[in-house]
């Protein structure tokens, strides 16, 4: 079983529907670590050793956030710009990091069709992730497919439960290890 790590930030979980729905999901698999961002470092203190330490502790590492202007929101860029450090997560000797994988689990106000050449937000979602996907690979961790719940505002509570479900799916097929990294063959 790989040890998964699932680090949530919400700056507004008070008034989430989705995030809402899913974080229980996630606490419900065996073998999942959850942390939440925003309770641990409400005043945007991250304290980059507990947090590598809790990295180092896992083989997965899953990103939980709501899609804030095409990125994560603020207090996640934080804890990238403090904990990532070089030396540790990249650099000569930076190899913490290495062969563990890596999902956004991203909640996404655009429905499908509007992150699309046609759409409105004109890119694919996933194509809008490539700088996170860079930071994932230049630390030698393997980038996983995106879990995406699309169209957030206007899913009815049956949908909600079916994305906690699938949510739950994946966390567990990461924790089990029957899925592959994007780029290496099944
Ligand atoms: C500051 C801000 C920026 C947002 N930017 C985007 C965006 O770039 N693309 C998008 O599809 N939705 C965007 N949204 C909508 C949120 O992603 C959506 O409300 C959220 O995922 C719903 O999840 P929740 O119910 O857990 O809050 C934005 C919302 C806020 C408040």
């Amino acid at each position: 079983m790989a040890r998964v790590l699932v680090l949530f930030a919400h700056p507004a979980f008070e008034r989430s529907r989705v995030h809402r729905a899913l974080v229980p999901a996630a606490r419900s698999v065996p073998g999942v670590t959850f942390r939440d961002l925003y309770e641990l470092y409400p005043d945007y203190d991250v304290d980059p050793p507990s947090e590598q330490a809790a990295l180092e502790a896992h083989d997965a590492v899953v990103f939980q956030h709501p899609f804030y202007w095409y990125s994560v929101p603020p207090l996640l860029k934080q804890w990238q710009d403090l904990v990532l450090e070089h030396g540790w997560a990249y650099g000569h000797s930076g190899t913490a990091l290495r062969g563990k994988s890596v999902m956004h689990a991203i909640s996404a106000g655009g429905g499908e069709d509007a992150y699309a050449a046609a759409g409105y937000n004109r890119y694919a979602l996933p194509d809008l992730l490539r700088p996170l996907e860079a930071t994932v690979r230049l630390c030698g961790m393997e980038w996983r497919a995106p879990f995406i719940v699309y169209g957030t505002h206007r899913l009815p509570a049956a949908g909600l439960a079916e994305e906690a479900e699938r949510y739950r799916a994946q966390l567990e097929a990461l924790a089990t290890g029957s899925t592959t990294p994007l780029g290496v063959e099944a």
